[in-house]
């Protein structure tokens, strides 16, 4: 499974490139809006970090809106992806993108249904929001399971950003599920690599260690 970044956080993806472990990023409004810096300066210095897929998302409503911005974002960088939402207006922007060969994700996807119309549109990437749909007593990991198995039996090519990733569970779940990628907050990554007993068995093999050293031999 990919890991992308889900981040505008230029320092927090320079962090994790430098470890390997960025194959992409993902951002939406709200994740922008956080930085507090110019939108197209934050998407820029991203895709200068990472070499995949650095989603960045329309604000407007209407399709001829939204994909007058879409062509202009997907300009900004060779890996751009436009991230469009799951609408009437976003689908249909979706197929004429994907028609002039811009890459998609659709974004706010709650159902299996809703994953597959954007895979029918042409999208690139679908992105299931797990943490969201689990806050109402949705089965998300279900949907993500199921949204695989659609794929695979009618031969869609578009893959599944596993989003709104909010445990270590999600990302292990996500990953049997069989989700082409999960996008990580940057405070979540750390726990990736982390555990209790690996700290506590390193100190005892440098005690241990240091012990050694001192024994006259
Ligand atoms: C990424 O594509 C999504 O926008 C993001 O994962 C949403 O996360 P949230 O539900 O924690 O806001």
């Amino acid at each position: 499974m990919k890991f992308f970044l889900d981040t505008a956080n230029v320092e927090e993806v320079k962090r994790i490139a430098d470890l390997g472990l960025a194959d992409g990023v993902t951002t939406n409004p709200t994740i922008i809006a956080k930085e507090g810096k110019n939108f197209k300066e934050v998407i820029l210095e991203i895709c200068n970090i990472v070499k995949g897929p650095v989603s960045a998302e329309v604000t407007s409503d209407k399709a001829e809106d939204m994909i007058k911005e879409a062509m202009e974002l997907a300009v900004w960088a060779p890996n751009i992806v436009v991230k469009i939402p799951m609408t009437e207006q976003g689908i249909k922007a979706v197929n004429i993108l994907s028609k002039k060969g811009i890459k998609t994700n659709v974004t706010l996807i709650f159902s299996v249904t809703q994953g597959l119309i954007a895979a029918k549109a042409g999208a690139t990437f679908v992105s299931p929001f797990l943490g969201r749909l689990d806050d109402i007593g949705g089965d998300s990991l279900k949907v993500v399971r199921d949204l695989r198995k659609v794929f695979d039996v009618y031969g869609f090519k578009t893959e599944i950003i596993s989003a709104s990733i909010r445990s270590l569970k999600h990302v292990e779940e996500a990953a049997l599920a069989g989700s082409h990628i999960a996008t990580i907050p940057g405070n979540l990554f750390d726990k990736l690599w982390s555990h209790p007993l690996t700290d506590k068995g390193l100190v005892q093999f440098k005690k241990d260690w240091d012990a050694y050293l001192n024994t006259e031999r």
